[in-house]
């Protein structure tokens, strides 16, 4: 039943675990998967089904029977291989931020726009972790009314930032409990029992990169560059779960019962609203799980057209593998790939 050909870059990475455990699930066949990696990891066996997968480098020929590769590794590496892919004849879903805000390249949630996967030239970008949810969350709201205005403040995981941040919380909390100095390397302050307002590089705008991307990226997927977004990215002690705290004003008001309608209906989204029996959605109760979770809705105390939500989702499924699992099937069904 499968027949196309998959590389995966990046496959011993945070996001490259977990799409390799995809596939494996899927029972994808071995034998229409190779791997790829740093030379770090050259030769390492990574367990698949009841066989292994051996980690390559990258060379000029290595994609010339891939029909998809999936780069999952660093916004440079994604620079300089996607091209190499597109000319071997590959299509390229990419992780990374490389290529999601260029013309040429659809960023896409198929849940919202996956017909923008009908444009494209070679490559598709998935969007950044923390913005996939918010566009769902609007994507599913504009039925009621158009959002005008969001305001966003994130509590990212630290596997948003890779598998070195996550060893990074863990060793810290160890050595901090047990009274030991400890190091920072990967972030510039303790994480382990701290938190801090500053995910990626500065802009000239006083945002970060992350925020940037957040609002710039679901301008664009949303097909809403009027749409006015704020946003505000802050690194938590949470090892996976990217949560968000949104306040989304419309254009008309908004009534309680249909909001909730509209999103227990969608596709892809699970609402978890029930405060008095302490039901909402947490980092830990949405790791593993494909959802985007949405709780604590409500409508503003003095705009009956602004609702108050939270948003929580597994960053390293629905926020990055699962959503590039779910765009690999839409080319197939859409007819985009032979
Ligand atoms: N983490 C998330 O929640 C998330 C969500 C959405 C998008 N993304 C994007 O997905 C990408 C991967 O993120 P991650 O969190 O999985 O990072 P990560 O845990 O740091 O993994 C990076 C991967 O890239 C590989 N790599 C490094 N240098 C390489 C090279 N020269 N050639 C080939 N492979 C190389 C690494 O291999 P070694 O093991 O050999 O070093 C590893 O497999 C990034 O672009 C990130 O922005 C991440």
């Amino acid at each position: 039943m499968y027949k196309h050909n998959i590389s995966i870059v990046g496959a011993t990475g945070a996001v490259g675990t977990v799409f390799l455990k995809m596939l494996e699930d899927r029972k994808y066949p071995s034998s229409l998967l190779r791997v790829f990696a740093s030379k770090r990891s050259l030769g390492k066996k990574l367990d698949y089904l009841d066989n292994h997968l051996v980690i390559e480098e990258i060379n000029d020929d290595s994609f010339l029977d891939s029909d998809f590769v999936f780069i999952s590794a660093t916004t440079d590496i994604s620079e300089s291989i996607a091209d190499l892919a597109v000319k071997s004849g590959a299509v390229v879903i990419d992780d990374s931020s490389a290529f999601r805000l260029s013309d040429e390249v659809p960023l896409v949630i198929p849940e919202i726009n996956s017909k923008d996967l009908m444009d494209h030239k070679g490559i598709v970008s998935i969007p950044n972790c923390s913005t996939t949810p918010l566009a769902m969350v609007l994507g599913c709201l504009t039925k009621l009314s158009r959002p005008i205005r969001v305001i966003t403040d994130t509590y990212q995981s630290v596997s948003g930032t890779g598998s070195a941040a996550v060893s990074e919380l863990l060793k810290q909390s160890k050595q901090i409990i047990s009274g030991e100095k400890f190091d920072n390397d990967v972030y510039p302050h303790q994480i382990a029992f701290n938190l801090f307002p500053h995910i990626d590089d500065l802009q000239p705008n006083g945002y970060t990169k992350e925020e940037m991307k957040m609002i710039l990226e679901t301008k664009k997927i949303l097909h809403r560059p009027d749409l006015e977004i704020s946003a505000t990215c802050v690194r938590v002690p949470v090892f996976v779960s990217h949560s968000q705290s949104v306040h989304i004003e419309f254009e008309d008001d908004v009534k309680l019962d249909e909001a909730l309608g509209s999103l227990n209906n969608f596709s892809g989204i699970k609402v978890l609203d029930d405060l008095t029996n302490n039901t909402y959605p947490t980092p830990i109760n949405s790791e593993g799980k494909d959802d985007v979770f949405v709780g604590r809705i409500r409508l503003d105390n003095y705009r009956s057209n602004v609702l108050a939500l939270w948003i929580v989702n597994d960053n390293l499924r629905k926020g990055a593998a699962l959503n590039a699992l779910q765009i690999f099937d839409s080319m197939i069904q859409m007819n985009l790939v032979v």
